[in-house]
């Protein structure tokens, strides 16, 4: 069985593009060998990331996430669990909410209803502000 979990949490104020490269790095460095994949959206002051893979992995990279000092409140969103992997490819997939086609991909995934419901939430918060 493939877990699965979607977290929003806050950036920390001095964060900027770099840091989301750098963070994308350091993922699509690490992910393979924990057998994690999934994206990270940033609307340049929020992060949503959706990360899948064993429930122990999932428990263990939280625990490394919860601690880093470039965003805070972490909050789990929604978790799931399912036969296989929706996005087996992506390291960590950067996804910007401006960029439709990144995004579609996304959309067009057998995500959990609730899960699409939290990720158009937060591309909603994003134009209205
Ligand atoms: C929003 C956010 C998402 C992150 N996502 C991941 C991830 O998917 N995988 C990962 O290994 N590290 C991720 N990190 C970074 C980890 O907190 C940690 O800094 C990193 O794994 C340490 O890597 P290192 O031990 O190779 O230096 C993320 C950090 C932030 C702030």
């Amino acid at each position: 069985m493939i877990s699965s979990l979607l977290y929003s949490s806050v950036a920390s104020t001095h964060v900027d593009s770099g840091d989301v490269f750098a963070i994308i790095e350091e993922s699509a460095r690490n992910n393979p060998q924990r057998q994690v994949t999934g994206f990270l959206i940033y609307d340049g002051r929020e992060f949503l990331q959706y990360i899948e893979g064993s429930a122990m992995a999932l428990e263990s990279l939280l625990n490394v996430l919860s601690g880093d000092y470039r965003h805070h409140s972490v909050r789990i969103l929604h978790r799931a669990q399912r036969e296989d992997r929706l996005f087996p490819k992506w390291k960590m997939r950067r996804a910007g909410l401006g960029a439709e086609d990144e995004l579609a991909a996304i959309y067009h995934a057998d995500l959990p209803n609730e899960m699409r419901a939290e990720i158009e939430r937060f591309g909603a918060q994003r134009k209205a502000a």
